[in-house]
């Protein structure tokens, strides 16, 4: 990840998270340096850290569950000086009432100073950053994108390989409605690396993301079940995402195809690391956890370092 001298790149400061394209490549590699300085595995704890934001207020819109996302966003915020409102179940707030999403957006707007929502429908996060003045960041909208976790994803592979270039990297699960790989495949084909997509028939890449992939000249190849002699430096391991399926019995169909037991300990063993957005159901059997390689709950908390990093680049205090 290269040294500490961080060339002020000016252009973050005000700036929505919204979709993973909207961030170059060179971008993207200055996030991942910025999130160093907050993280212990390269920098001893920087007391000034602590008042990065100090005076700033973060407001968290969680219309969909979530313990990760929001649970480090809030610990992020408050580890560099922020303050927090929000809320984590609208069932709770005037939307119950009958108040419409511009409403809201547009009251939170003027009670904060950066503004991170989670929503079921796709596109919600461009509707907020529409509404809103402030800076919009979007923790996941629906089954299209998750900016963030794809940040902290490129970080996790990042500092685990010690380069993005020249690797492979296989997603595996529900590739047609899990956010974090839609995202995570855009923003890896910015670099030299080769995609592998193993998933039933039915929940393969959603050819709009392929072509994308296609027209930057991406390597990718696509298997309906594991490869015996897969070559990849990574595994990215995903839930079928049950909340996304009209019809429940296609859900329970196919919902255990996909699911790493003990037997996966060979693909480990072998070098391939393995990754998974959590929350994981069934998909990876715990007796996996204590492997060296199975890195999950190492890339969750990177997420603290990477949000730590955005909202300082955002609210242009760094
Ligand atoms: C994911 C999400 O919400 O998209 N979780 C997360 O944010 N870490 C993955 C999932 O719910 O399966």
């Amino acid at each position: 990840m290269g040294g500490f001298f961080l060339k002020k790149m000016k252009n973050f400061k005000g700036r929505d998270i919204i979709d993973i394209n909207d961030f170059s490549k060179e971008e993207l590699l200055f996030i991942l340096k910025t999130a160093k300085r907050f993280d212990p595995a390269f920098v001893k704890s920087d007391r000034s850290n602590y008042t990065i934001a100090q005076g700033k207020i973060a407001a968290l819109l969680f219309f969909e569950p979530s313990t990760r996302t929001e649970q480090s966003f809030r610990s992020a915020a408050q580890k560099i000086g922020m303050g927090i409102i929000g809320f984590s179940d609208p069932e709770g707030t005037s939307i119950r009432k009958g108040e419409t999403f511009s409403d809201t957006i547009r009251i939170m707007d003027s009670y904060a100073d950066v503004l991170t929502i989670r929503h079921p429908e796709p596109l919600s996060a461009k509707k907020a950053a529409e509404v809103a003045q402030i800076p919009v960041i979007n923790a996941g909208d629906g089954p299209n994108q998750h900016p963030t976790q794809t940040m902290l994803d490129l970080y996790t592979m990042m500092k685990e390989a010690g380069k993005l270039d020249g690797i492979t990297v296989a997603l595996m699960g529900d590739l047609r409605y899990g956010r974090t790989v839609h995202a995570l495949s855009l923003a890896l084909s910015h670099f030299k690396i080769k995609q592998i997509f193993i998933s039933h028939p039915s929940l393969k890449m959603p050819d709009e993301f392929l072509k994308i992939l296609e027209s930057r000249g991406v390597e990718y190849a696509e298997f309906d079940h594991l490869p015996e002699d897969l070559e990849a430096d990574f595994l990215y391991q995903t839930r079928v995402q049950k909340e996304r399926f009209k019809d429940l019995e296609e859900y329970k169909k196919i919902k255990d195809k996909f699911i790493l037991d003990a037997s996966f300990k060979r693909y480990l063993d072998k070098g391939v690391k393995l990754m998974h957005p959590l929350p994981r159901v069934n998909e990876i059997d715990p007796v996996l956890d204590s492997h060296p390689n199975a890195i999950y709950f190492a890339q969750a908390k990177n997420g603290l370092y990477i949000r730590e990093a955005l909202l300082a680049l955002i609210l242009g205090r760094i």
